[in-house]
């Protein structure tokens, strides 16, 4: 201890006064980087074992190291552990309660390292950890997905463009169209792992260390694919971060896009699915009130991850080589970012399974809108009619619809051939809006043959993630 009873600086030696107090707030990351402790003990454990294997230790002290930290571990896990602000961050408060402990083999363990490779290995494995159980999270929403397209393969609801009824889909085939998303995201996902998980530590300050360190050994021994390959790129480059916030960008983007609609599906207006009560809130004035308030946060947290990764990215911007404080100010977005992205998964993965669809109401909207139209023309064509004129017809057949209340397939015969005489009895089968998803019979279409089709597809390619 110091004269003013803090904790001696582990960088103090060439120091003649004590850090301004607000300096010392200012400059810490206690506050947040505790976070890191299990993966920094662990990063430690490893380059104490290495150190050990090369001869910089001796086997015994080794030992004495892990003994310590392992304690240290379940002290913080227990709720024990005071952190220091004027140890300043995670390493230090560790490193500096390990050499109280262990006296003088606890100063050996930063040997041939710095807090700067440290941290960076720190929070590549942490992230590495997060990226594992995202995956998990997404899986399971991606599987909820699965089971209700199935279930609603052959429901019948409008599809849209410019959120006007466009043509009859099917509800499964819409729900795979957020499946897919979620998979482009999941692919990225783990593409971004590959470059998290590359081993920094031996990078130490920024040149590498005149000790013989065995860098493949620590990469291995952490689990990490190799070792990095430049000492300088290493513990200044934050760009595997930033790739992750880029995923969640898009995640949490196709997230608000799915949570949009879901808001609008279960407004009278639209009445589409039923959200359970458990998924909701009420209004404190309005006691007819039933928000869809978990979609509605969902849609609204995607700003805060866009935000994280604008922070990061600008962070980054200019930085010359190699370390600069900056770099501390990596951690608050990256933390955020994966709690915000578990949480949304989470709520998306409970919510889905229990929608219901309200069929009735899909299907009259559907035939509400003239969603067969494209059908008509299609038809028309079919009997020798050039698509253009084709169009023409089916905009009269339409205006005639408008003026008199009338959807297509409530026409009669005689109504419709007086836009086109080449129109037979045939024509209701593909006025019907099950006639119509069911023509649409390929791959990518929103034939239920196809939707069930494509779930199974779907399957193989979530069982092959083992
Ligand atoms: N707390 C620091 C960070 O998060 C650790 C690295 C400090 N390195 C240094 N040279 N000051 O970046």
């Amino acid at each position: 201890m110091s004269q003013n009873d803090q904790p001696i600086k582990p960088w103090g030696g060439r120091f003649t006064e004590a850090t301004d107090a607000f300096v010392e707030r200012f400059t810490a990351s206690i506050g947040f980087d505790y976070r890191l402790y299990h993966h920094d003990i662990n990063g430690s454990i490893a380059h104490a074992t290495m150190l050990a294997k090369v001869g910089v230790l001796t086997d015994a002290e080794r030992d004495q190291i892990i003994e310590g930290l392992e304690a240290i571990r379940a002290e913080i896990v227990a709720g024990k552990f005071n952190w220091s602000i004027s140890l300043e961050d995670v390493h230090m408060n560790i490193e500096a309660l390990l050499t109280q402990r262990i006296g003088i083999t606890g100063k050996k363990l930063h040997t041939g390292r710095s807090r700067n490779d440290q941290v960076a290995t720190d929070i590549r494995l942490y992230l590495r950890d997060e990226i594992d159980s995202i995956g998990k999270e997404l899986t399971r929403l991606q599987t909820g997905l699965l089971d209700l397209a199935e279930r609603e393969a052959a429901t019948i609801m409008p599809g849209f463009t410019h959120l006007q009824t466009a043509q009859p889909v099917t509800f499964g085939h819409h729900l795979l169209a957020w499946f897919e998303m979620l998979e482009r995201d999941y692919g990225r996902l783990q593409d971004c792992r590959k470059r998290v998980n590359q081993s920094p530590l031996g990078a130490a300050a920024l040149a590498g260390t005149t000790y013989p360190i065995d860098r493949a050994y620590t990469a291995q021994l952490l689990g990490f694919d190799a070792p990095t390959e430049n000492s300088l790129d290493s513990v200044s480059d934050r760009d595997f971060a930033i790739e992750f916030c880029a995923f969640a960008s898009l995640l949490m983007m196709h997230l608000s896009r799915a949570s949009e609609e879901l808001v609008l599906w279960t407004s009278s207006q639209f009445s589409f699915i039923h959200l359970p009560d458990r998924f909701c809130t009420g209004s404190s004035i309005m006691p007819q009130k039933k928000n869809p308030d978990v979609p509605e946060l969902v849609r609204g947290k995607t700003g805060r991850v866009y935000g994280h990764l604008t922070a990061l990215l600008t962070l980054m911007k200019s930085q010359p080589l190699a370390y600069n404080k900056d770099n501390q100010e990596d951690k608050e977005p990256v933390f955020d970012a994966i709690d915000t992205v578990k949480d949304c998964l989470r709520a998306f993965a409970d919510m889905i399974p229990a929608i219901e669809a309200r069929k009735e109401n899909m299907y009259e909207a559907a035939k509400r809108g003239f969603s067969t139209a494209t059908d008509l023309a299609d038809y028309l064509v079919r009997k020798g009619v050039p698509f253009r004129d084709a169009h023409e017809i089916v905009g009269k057949s339409v205006g005639y619809g408008v003026e008199t209340g009338k959807d297509l397939s409530e026409m009669t015969l005689e109504e419709l051939q007086q836009f086109s005489t080449v129109i037979t009895d045939d024509v209701f089968k593909v006025l019907t809006l099950e006639g119509s998803v069911a023509a649409r019979n390929h791959i990518g279409g929103t034939a239920p043959a196809q939707v069930t089709a494509a779930v199974g597809r779907a399957r193989g390619r979530v069982a092959a993630r083992g």
